[in-house]
């Protein structure tokens, strides 16, 4: 592949979002071709798979359901979007991918992380981002950020408790264990400039590897 796939991850509330679209702006800025997507989403097929999963009124979906739907919108994901992004040189900046199922399903939903890591082998074949950033913040402080951020969509997954998040956060740490050069962590407590600005120099770094 021609172009870097890098992905952001994290909780709930971490402000991973807000941080990519700055940084996608300041690359952009700075002449990188840049394409921003995310999952569940990106394309109308994913898009849609994402509106059944996280539709509030869907509490009956089965937790492989889940698994499954996440994992065909991001084969579909990948082969509509990313991969021609990429060969045609952009930087590809991902809200969210592969670790996100690892992490709830496999590990908060308690799938199994094996488990999903097949499924998802099977969706995106040995495909792995070139860079994860995971944006860490307790999940408690996570929380009481998305209670304050009235305008922000609720979905089903919302629902959950704080030990569900808590599990999340768990997750992240045995996934970050597993996959130690690929993903780094970013210090999401800060405030939000320090944060796109740590975000930013950390991306610029893996570009001039
Ligand atoms: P978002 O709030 O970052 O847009 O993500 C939507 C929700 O979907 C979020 O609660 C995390 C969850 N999710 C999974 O459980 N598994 C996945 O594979 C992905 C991509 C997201």
């Amino acid at each position: 592949m021609v172009g870097q796939f890098i992905t952001f991850e994290g909780g709930e509330g971490a402000g991973k979002t807000s941080v990519l679209n700055s940084v996608a702006n300041q690359l952009i800025e700075e002449g990188y071709p840049v394409l921003t997507t995310r999952e569940p989403g990106g394309i109308q097929i994913a898009e849609k798979i994402r509106e059944l999963i996280l539709d509030r009124t869907h509490t009956e979906m089965d937790a492989r359901t889940e698994a499954l739907l996440y994992a065909a919108a991001r084969r579909q994901h990948l082969i509509e979007r990313i991969k021609p992004a990429l060969l045609e040189g952009n930087i590809v900046l991902c809200d969210r991918f592969i670790d996100s199922s690892l992490v709830y399903q496999g590990y908060a939903r308690g799938l199994g992380i094996d488990h999903i890591y097949e499924i998802n082998r099977f969706a995106i074949d040995q495909f792995m981002p070139d860079l994860t950033l995971f944006f860490d913040i307790p999940p408690s402080k996570g929380l009481e950020r998305i209670a304050a951020n009235k305008g922000r969509e609720q979905n089903r997954l919302d629902l959950e408790d704080l030990s569900f998040h808590q599990a999340v956060y768990q997750g992240y740490q045995l996934i970050k264990e597993r996959f130690p050069s690929r993903i780094q962590t970013i210090n999401a407590q800060l405030t939000l400039n320090e944060v796109i600005d740590l975000t930013y120099k950390e991306i610029l770094r893996h570009l001039n590897k």
